[in-house]
């Protein structure tokens, strides 16, 4: 069994010089080894079996098939816990300047979302939650997007990890100042701590937590703004505009 996606592209008419919209844009993940139902009809497994880019009827309507790459299948992943958005996930991706070396420790693992990205990027994650409820999950997660490079273990970041020589340390939990000792022992010379906090009472707390073996390189929000490019309609999607997190980048420059 195999997964596919199936594009629908809006339809529209003109009538009297106006557009009408006659049905939505629509993606659907499908498995391909048995017939999938549409309000239009029944589009039968044979023809989810077809190459990329062919066309599929299914009454008035067509889609177009193709092959899930990753970011298909990673919106797919469960989500128990809330999971850092694509957007910071960018940022910290960039910022750090992850590569295929990197050796990551994440916490808390929560629905193991940035574990399993990161995962697909760099050599090695390990992933820590106090939650049972979130390890399963995550588990789950990274087993389906079949990331054999990310760990994770049960245990509280506060306190302690097992792991060494860490170049980056992203942190996704209550009280992320409380994490700076463990930062402290297992991050490289050179390493990051990335902070990820909703408020910016948090963000003050771990930046008044850090000692001088740590460089406060900068806290930074975000913005996305998806827009509305439709004809003549070009302005932002009002309701897209939302705050996430503050993601505060400190690097360690002392051994
Ligand atoms: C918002 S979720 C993290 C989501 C995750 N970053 C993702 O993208 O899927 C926060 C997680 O931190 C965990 N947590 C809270 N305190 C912790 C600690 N001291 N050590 C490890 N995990 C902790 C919680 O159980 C929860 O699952």
């Amino acid at each position: 069994m195999a997964k596919k996606i199936l594009i629908k592209q809006e339809r529209k008419t003109t009538v009297d010089g106006r557009s009408i919209r006659l049905s939505k844009f629509e993606k659907h993940y499908v498995d391909d080894d048995k017939d999938f139902s549409t309000q239009y009809g029944m589009i039968k497994e044979k023809d989810l079996k077809k190459i990329a880019g062919s066309t599929i009827k299914s009454g008035k309507e067509e889609f177009i098939i193709l092959n899930p790459v990753f970011i298909d299948h990673y919106k797919q992943i469960k989500r128990l816990a809330q999971i850092i958005t694509l957007k910071d996930i960018g940022a910290i991706i960039t910022y750090t300047g992850l590569t295929k070396d990197s050796f990551v420790l994440d916490a808390g693992a929560g629905s193991g979302a940035v574990s399993s990205f990161l995962g697909m990027l760099v050599k090695k994650v390990v992933s820590y939650d106090v939650n049972d409820a979130h390890l399963e999950v995550a588990k789950k997660n990274i087993e389906t997007l079949n990331l054999k490079n990310v760990e994770v273990k049960k245990g509280d970041v506060y306190k302690g990890v097992d792991e060494k020589n860490i170049d980056v340390f992203v942190l996704d939990v209550p009280e992320p100042w409380r994490a700076l000792k463990t930062a402290e022992q297992i991050l490289k010379v050179g390493g990051f701590v990335v902070s990820y906090s909703p408020n910016i009472t948090q963000t003050q707390k771990f930046v008044a937590g850090l000692n001088d073996k740590f460089l406060h390189e900068k806290t930074v929000e975000i913005m996305e703004r998806v827009w509305d490019v439709r004809g003549e309609i070009l302005k932002p999607k009002m309701k897209d505009i939302g705050h996430t997190a503050f993601l505060t980048f400190i690097r360690k420059i002392k051994k």
